[in-house]
């Protein structure tokens, strides 16, 4: 046979495949996200997370320095409250010396180049389990955004160098943004769920925090009136111009393997840093799989990591950056 286009010939072994290769991974992608816990010396496996543990913070200092050898650059940080601290208002969330604020200044005091990033939202300081605050029945906006904006400068004191807001509140970018700039804070990022969907692939992150909102008649059910409709892709780049418009660095799509045309719409069409979320659930599901010996555990991690970055994610919140950086390093 004639064949003009043989396209084997740059697959024909590992040298030219490796030589043509269009997309790479490196640990300098990975943002690792961290559960914390009051405690000393505590790690506390999750359940539906093998290998995924609720650290205290001088466990948490010892798993930062142990990825920053790794060559992972970036942690984000959630915090399980204590029911005791919880209320309507998530107060909590603005103590200088809550959980998240002595995280930080412990990780930053122990690797001062680990970029932290915590995220911002109520939900794990709400007796509700929603991201606002709850006014007749309903997650109310503006209170929220306050509230938000009050964690959110809380934070940046206790030296985060990104803040994520995770809460899909309309406005919040451009408040939080704002409000650095007036506190002297104008070198702290903002990381933004900005394309945030109302998913089911949560479910895992939310015993880990125990955050899950609660079940009653007063109250939604779900999280649908803020995070955004899976049935929808005009509406997240929408939702991702208005946050580049107020003042966001890096714009995120949540979660990830499901919501890669999303990653693709945002770069395409705004050129600004995207970043992945490869969220509980989907963690969950590859675990169950390799557990079950259905799935090659370092083969599938690094082609669902790699597989991020073509559909042009530049950066990846993954509970795999350690297990991918140590296999990327070997
Ligand atoms: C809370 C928050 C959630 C996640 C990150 N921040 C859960 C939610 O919105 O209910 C999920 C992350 C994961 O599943 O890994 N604002």
């Amino acid at each position: 046979m004639f064949i003009y286009n043989r396209h084997r010939r740059l697959r024909k072994n590992e040298s030219i495949r490796s030589m043509i290769r269009e997309n790479h991974l490196s640990p300098n992608d990975f943002i690792l996200p961290i559960f914390v816990a009051e405690g000393e010396g505590l790690k506390e496996e999750i359940a539906a997370m093998p290998g995924i543990y609720r650290h205290s913070i001088d466990n948490t200092v010892k798993e930062v320095k142990e990825i920053w050898d790794l060559g992972i650059k970036s942690v984000n940080i959630y915090c399980k409250v204590s029911d005791n601290l919880k209320d309507n208002t998530g107060k909590e969330a603005w103590n200088p010396n809550g959980l998240m604020q002595n995280t930080i200044k412990a990780i930053k005091d122990a690797v001062p180049e680990m970029i932290v990033m915590p995220d911002v939202a109520l939900d794990p300081y709400s007796i509700f389990g929603h991201d606002g605050i709850i006014e007749n029945g309903q997650i109310a906006n503006d209170p929220t955004v306050e509230a938000l904006v009050k964690m959110t400068l809380s934070l940046a004191e206790a030296g985060a160098d990104f803040v994520a807001p995770s809460d899909m509140m309309d406005g919040r970018i451009g408040a939080m943004r704002m409000a650095l700039e007036e506190n002297g804070f104008d070198n702290v990022g903002i990381m933004t769920y900005a394309a945030k969907y109302a998913s089911s692939f949560y479910g895992p992150f939310r015993t880990a925090l125990d955050s899950a909102p609660v079940d009653s008649v007063d109250i939604p059910k779900d999280k649908k009136t803020y995070q955004m409709d899976y049935h929808n892709s005009e509406e997240a780049l929408r939702e991702a111009m208005a946050d580049v418009e107020e003042g966001a660095d890096i714009l995120m799509v949540k979660p990830g393997m499901a919501y890669l045309d999303i990653v693709k719409l945002l770069k395409d069409n705004l050129q600004v840093p995207i970043s992945v979320y490869q969220v509980s659930g989907e963690y969950a599901m590859i675990k169950a799989a390799v557990e079950r010996g259905w799935l090659d555990n370092d083969k599938v991690i690094l082609e669902s990591l790699t597989c991020f970055k073509r559909a042009g994610a530049d950066l990846i919140s993954t509970y795999f950056a350690k297990e991918a950086a140590r296999l990327l390093n070997e």
